[in-house]
């Protein structure tokens, strides 16, 4: 039985910026948040989630010094350097496993294992530091912290256990089953921050205002804007201030960092004749100021054209092939103002319509579902909700018929919320299955329904079965209680076997007859040790399930000889 934390520890880390909030374990009316970038004259509630390590392949810095370290190496070692950024986006959409490599900016590779868990390792070690300062005491003993770590809801359960493997590694934990971290969800961590804020409006954070969790039956949208990705979430608040889930997770790689991207489609289209290649491969550094100048510029809250400062080598290479304006003459939104590239408003929009419209589209076809009638509100959180640009949009698309809100602090909303969830996972008390989830069984063979591929005979005693059946344990957009256990017996189809393999699949179909179908996904297996054969066929086999919870868990038992298995399932084995 793990033993009581005395701090709870929130780590968001996100594609753009990473930061922490922790508290007390035993309260969170005061929630400690920390600031970044004050060596560089910055004052922000995450830093960059960039870290670089040197030709050795040694970790030198992370976050703003990273950047900073790596803008200031000269060329010749930048590409002996090996720096990342917006990789927590490789474990999205893609075969999540623990070996995969990660490509850094000077091409070379490095196992993305490495990579996130020195990060995690970073972040823990400022945690520990940040906690001593502040409660003049050292953490001697990393069993009185529970880490939270939060992770986009519409990630795969093997990219979860694989951040659950870089905490490992980081030592952030000592066992990939540990109480001690727990994976929390980006927008239900948004949605437990939002719901204990004030329901006319989140203008301040303290005020004796009647709270949104004061109202059973308020349902409500949240959309954590990130930088990679768009994560929406519906609730439901309880009697108890618990939140019911009513639609399952949805989403995209939609957010804020496609801006960026399509910034730089184009500048690629504006410096043709393989001028901006050029730029990309020679000037990596100087690339990097630019698009961080952008980044600053994107974020305007003014409703006008922006100015780009074009940096000296693109303008050098650009000079090479010809007069820098004749690059200009056949795009639209742009104008070449001697050294600066004045982009107008509309066109700065436009390099948001790909995030944007699949956000509205995502949220309208949530929402004109009959089901989601009675939601009255949309929650912006998130970094990418401080967008005026995508603010706007949303107003236009949604304010006729829902109340739109963002708190404050929309980019801190997501740690503080996970530190309420490290404190109490429990707030969360459904959750709607996004997969249908099953497992391989065996049934006595039944050739009006059975296909005869599958037909199997017993060595033993003749017995004729069907192999690779699915047997659904959950389906699609089922809800789910997190407390529910659900128990599942079993039976050997061999008298002899001395042992019983359970293999877990999933699909998004709604129901499945065997396992190797289209669409079917294997999760993972256990084995389950049954050496006791006395009782032949009749040995029961016990299996026990949370489903509803962030991370799946099952426990296989074989009664007659007491042996179990405890499974967090190995999502990551290839
Ligand atoms: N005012 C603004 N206007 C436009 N974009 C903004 C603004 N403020 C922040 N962003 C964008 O928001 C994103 C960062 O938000 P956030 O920190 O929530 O993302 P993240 O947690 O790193 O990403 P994810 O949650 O997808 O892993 C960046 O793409 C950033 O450029
Ligand atoms: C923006 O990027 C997306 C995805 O990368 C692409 O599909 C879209 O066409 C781009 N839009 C523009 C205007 O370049
Ligand atoms: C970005 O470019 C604009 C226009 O040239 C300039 O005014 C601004 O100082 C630049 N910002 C940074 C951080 O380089
Ligand atoms: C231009 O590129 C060269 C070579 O990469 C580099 O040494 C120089 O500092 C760059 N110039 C500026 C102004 O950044
Ligand atoms: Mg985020």
């Amino acid at each position: 039985m793990a033993s009581k934390s005395v701090f709870v520890v929130a780590i968001d880390f996100g594609t753009s910026y990473s930061g922490y909030c922790f508290s007390l374990a035993s309260g969170t009316d005061q929630i400690r948040q920390v600031y970044w970038g004050t060596e560089h004259g910055l004052k922000t509630p995450k830093t960059p989630t960039c870290i670089l390590f040197n030709q050795k392949l040694e970790f030198r810095k992370f976050g703003y010094d990273a950047v900073m370290k790596y803008k200031s190496l000269p060329s010749s070692e930048a590409d002996n350097w090996y720096f990342f950024q917006n990789f927590k986006m490789t474990l999205y959409n893609t075969k999540v496993t623990s070996g995969m490599k990660l490509k850094a900016s000077n091409g070379k590779t490095l196992p993305a294992l490495t990579v996130f868990s020195e990060s995690l390792r970073y972040l823990k070690e400022h945690a520990l530091n940040t906690i001593q300062e502040a409660s003049f005491q050292t953490v001697c003993d990393l069993e009185e912290i529970t880490w939270v770590i939060t992770v986009p809801a519409i990630w795969s359960s093997a990219a979860r256990q694989f951040m659950r493997l870089a905490a490992k590694e980081a030592g952030l934990i000592s066992d990939m089953i540990s109480e001690k971290l727990i994976i929390a969800l980006e927008p239900e961590a948004a949605s437990l921050w939002c719901k204990q804020l004030p329901q006319e409006g989140f203008i301040s954070e303290n005020s004796d205002k009647k709270k949104f969790e004061d109202s059973p039956g308020i349902q409500y949208v949240v959309v954590d804007c990130g930088g990679g990705t768009i994560d929406i979430t519906v609730h439901e608040i309880q009697e108890n201030h618990y939140l019911k889930e009513l639609h399952k997770a949805a989403g995209g790689g939609w957010g804020g960092n496609r801006v960026d991207e399509n910034f730089t489609d184009f500048l690629k289209k504006i410096f043709d004749d393989g001028v901006w290649d050029e730029y990309v491969k020679s000037h990596p550094t100087e690339l990097q100021h630019m698009m961080y100048n952008f980044s600053l510029q994107k974020c305007s809250a003014s409703r006008e054209e922006v100015y780009i400062h074009c940096y000296y080598n693109l303008t050098r290479v650009a000079a090479c092939k010809k007069d820098i304006s004749h690059f200009f003459k056949k795009v639209e939104g742009a104008v070449w103002c001697d050294g600066v590239i004045m982009i107008t408003y509309e066109k700065m929009k436009s390099f948001f319509d790909y995030s944007i419209k699949n956000i509205i589209g995502t949220l309208r076809e949530i929402l004109d579902k009959p089901e989601m009638a009675t939601v009255q509100y949309i929650l912006l959180v998130g970094g990418f909700a401080s967008s005026i640009i995508l603010r706007d949009a949303i107003h236009q698309a949604f304010s006729k018929n829902y109340h739109i809100l963002c708190p404050l602090e929309a980019q801190v909303a997501i740690a503080k919320g996970a530190v309420l969830f490290g404190v109490n996972p429990h707030s969360v008390a459904s959750r709607v299955s996004a997969r249908t989830y099953g497992v391989a069984v065996t049934a006595k063979f039944d050739g009006a329904i059975h296909d005869f591929h599958k037909l199997r005979v017993s060595k033993a005693d003749g017995y004729m079965y069907c192999t690779d059946l699915f047997k659904k344990l959950v389906g699609i957009e089922e809800s789910v209680n997190i407390n529910k256990v659900a128990h599942y017996d079993f039976y050997p189809t061999e008298p002899d076997q001395t042992e019983v393999c359970f293999s877990f699949y999933c699909t998004e179909k709604q129901d499945a007859q065997y396992i190797d179908e289209k669409g079917m996904e294997w999760l993972g297996s256990c084995i389950v040790p049954m050496p006791d054969t006395t009782l032949g066929k009749k040995r029961q086999l016990k299996m026990d399930i949370k489903f509803g919870l962030t991370e799946f868990k099952a426990t296989c038992t074989d009664i007659t000889s007491k042996q179990s298995r405890v499974v967090i399932i190995d999502f990551l084995a290839v």
